[in-house]
């Protein structure tokens, strides 16, 4: 983990409603691993408020990328960073998802800015998968080309049918499931292995789906943040060990990337 003072290198409009924003960020960019995140001070708030976490899209060439919307204070006071300005920011922070997963068949279910990690991912794995992108509508899908050039095959559910398939992205998962044979993998094929990035519904149903078969899935959790490094606790996940023990996970350091078997789903106040 670092703490650096980055430069803004570029921010621009980027697509589905997200700006980029690429930094030079040596130290981060080298120790970066899909899944994780960085945690910015963001300029014009309070030198008391809160960092905001942004998972890493790309990190390469001592850059890290950021993709981000505005969606309230913190953000929309990212909008005003300019080429050249310098950011305080700390990271590579959390567990990023496992790279080393054997011979399994790796399916990817993104919504929202869950396919950020996710292309970063597709970029780094040896092996490839199918993406499943999910959305409200057509322009808020982003991202298909990255996994395309990385050499994955793209499936689309738009809910309003403007983009690919009509309904939930877990529409078309189940579809390929069904067409695929046995999940668990067979004489001549794969298990399927799950890796899901995006909103808590989502998630739970792509966990579900993994453990109903009998398949390893990830699932990166979206946990409110304070601190970003382990101390406050407000990002707390309940979790169960494989003794069945519950206990508490920290968000920003046993997570963002939970062990589907893990997540104990629905009560974690
Ligand atoms: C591990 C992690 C990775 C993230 N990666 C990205 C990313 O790549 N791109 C991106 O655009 N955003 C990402 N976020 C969410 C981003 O941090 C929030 O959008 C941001 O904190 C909101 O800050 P704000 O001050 O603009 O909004 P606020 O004014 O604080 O809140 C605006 C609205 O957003 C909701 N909100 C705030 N934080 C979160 C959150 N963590 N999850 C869900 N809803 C929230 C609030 O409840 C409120 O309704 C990530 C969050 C986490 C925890
Ligand atoms: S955000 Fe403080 S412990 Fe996780």
């Amino acid at each position: 983990m670092q703490i650096e003072d980055v430069t803004v290198e570029k921010h621009d409009d980027f697509g589905g409603g997200y700006r980029l924003l690429v930094l030079r960020a040596p130290g981060i960019a080298s120790e970066s691993v899909p899944g994780q995140f960085v945690h910015i001070r963001v300029p014009g708030l309070y030198e008391s408020d809160l960092r905001r976490p942004f998972s890493i899209y790309h990190a390469g060439n001592d850059q890290v990328r950021l993709l981000y919307k505005a969606v309230g204070t913190g953000t929309n006071a990212m909008l005003k960073v300019a080429v050249g300005d310098t950011l305080s920011v700390i990271g590579p922070l959390g567990r990023g998802f496992p790279t080393d997963h054997g011979d399994t068949f790796p399916l990817f279910i993104a919504g929202g800015y869950g396919v950020a990690p996710l292309s970063f991912l597709a970029q780094v794995m040896p092996c490839k998968g199918v993406a499943f992108l999910g959305a409200g509508t057509a322009s808020d899908i982003f991202c298909v080309e990255d996994f395309e050039r990385a050499g994955w095959e793209v499936k689309v559910a738009t809910e309003d049918g403007s983009m690919g398939s009509k309904g939930l992205v877990t529409g078309v998962l189940d579809d390929f499931v069904e067409g695929y044979g046995d999940p668990t993998g067979g004489s001549d094929k794969a298990a399927l292995e799950y890796y899901g990035c995006g909103p808590g519904g989502m998630l739970k149903a792509v966990g579900d789906r993994a453990l109903a078969q009998g398949c390893q899935g990830w699932l990166s959790l979206d946990r409110h943040m304070g601190c970003g490094v382990g101390a406050c606790l407000a990002c707390v996940q309940k979790v169960r060990n494989a003794d069945g023990d519950v206990s508490w996970a920290r968000g920003c350091r046993e997570g963002p990337v939970f062990d589907a078997r893990e997540v104990v789903w629905g009560d974690n106040e």
